[in-house]
């Protein structure tokens, strides 16, 4: 049985306050989004519904956000996540290959997360740093100039 996903009272008066920064209250769908990230750990469907409710939306306008931003999660996450950028600049510089050598590794393929529940693998957009590439994100921190190798002795430090 699942419980069903609902805000406490301090934090139904926070989404209210955000509703009320925009003109349209529609405009605070994303931090209210994020803020039910980190209340429920991730966003799931009865999630989605939830939070249409509290926008009077439908759950599908809210399903195709969280299905656009990579930032947002329908599954439980890893207790960390790598995100290789697979855009352009990084696209040339062997983003596959790295992608290739971390699904590998990890034994997952991209959007899973590993049985023990340490990594999450994603593929994103440009992290805005193509001088860099391939790029990847772990957790807050940004890797750049990747290798095999050096894919290697980060996913070796991480705890
Ligand atoms: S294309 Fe990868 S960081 Fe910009």
């Amino acid at each position: 049985m699942t419980t069903r996903p609902e805000f406490f009272p301090e934090q139904l008066a926070e989404v209210r306050r955000l509703q009320a920064l925009y003109p349209n209250p529609r405009g605070a769908l994303l931090p209210v989004l994020h803020l039910a990230q980190e209340t429920f750990g991730h966003i799931s469907l009865e999630t989605e519904e939830y939070v249409a409710r509290l926008f009077d939306l439908s759950p599908a306008h809210v399903h195709e956000v969280v299905t656009f931003y990579t930032l947002f999660f329908q599954r439980p996450k890893g207790r960390h996540v790598i995100a290789v950028c697979h855009n352009l600049s990084c696209h040339l510089a062997g983003a596959q290959e790295i992608l290739g050598h971390l699904r590998d590794r990890l034994g997952i393929e991209v959007g899973e997360t590993t049985e023990d529940g340490r990594v999450t693998l994603q593929a994103v957009e440009c992290l805005c740093a193509c001088e860099l590439a391939p790029m990847m994100q772990v957790d807050d921190r940004y890797e750049g100039n990747l290798t095999p190798a050096k894919v290697d002795r980060l996913l070796g430090a991480l705890p």
